[in-house]
């Protein structure tokens, strides 16, 4: 789960769905991580933690690092939260293999609309519900998707 900073929609992304992994007793690694390096090392924001809490799911240990080109290799799918994002990831990217791993999230939810996750950091709390809502759509379907082969 990739975006920005790695402290507010890809941290939620990922507690989402370990949260739902879990659930099912499946083992399925998760990671998250930043295009910036802004946010290394820090805790998710506040406002995102919160937010997940709200749904019993705890993201406070998770801590900010930036995406590296190895993630191509250590990960089978990676999700980009924004296009700026999916850019950003596909910059990186060697080979068509690695090209071919990395998609918006969204597109799970609304197929081939291309739409981003609102970056809710400089917005309210509100921002944050509305992350969270279409993240664990997301995350559903995508679990639906790896269980159904
Ligand atoms: P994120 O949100 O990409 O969802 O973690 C942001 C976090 C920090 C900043 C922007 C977006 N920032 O400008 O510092």
């Amino acid at each position: 789960m990739v975006c920005l900073g790695n402290i507010c929609r890809s941290p939620m992304a990922q507690g989402i769905l370990e949260s739902k992994i879990a659930a099912q007793g499946l083992s399925i690694q998760v990671d998250s991580a930043a295009t910036s390096a802004h946010h290394i090392g820090e805790s998710p924001d506040l406002r995102a933690s919160k937010k997940t809490k709200e749904y019993n799911i705890d993201i406070s240990n998770q801590r900010g690092r930036q995406f590296v080109k190895e993630d191509f290799d250590s990960f089978d799918r990676i999700f980009a939260m924004d296009t700026s994002n999916l850019s950003n990831i596909l910059a990186l990217a060697e080979t068509e293999k690695d090209t071919s791993k990395v998609e918006l999230i969204l597109n799970l939810n609304f197929p081939n609309e291309n739409r981003s996750v609102p970056d809710p950091y400089f917005g309210g709390e509100e921002g944050f519900e509305n992350v969270y809502r279409l993240l664990d759509n997301a995350c559903d379907i995508l679990l639906n998707r790896i269980t159904n082969g």
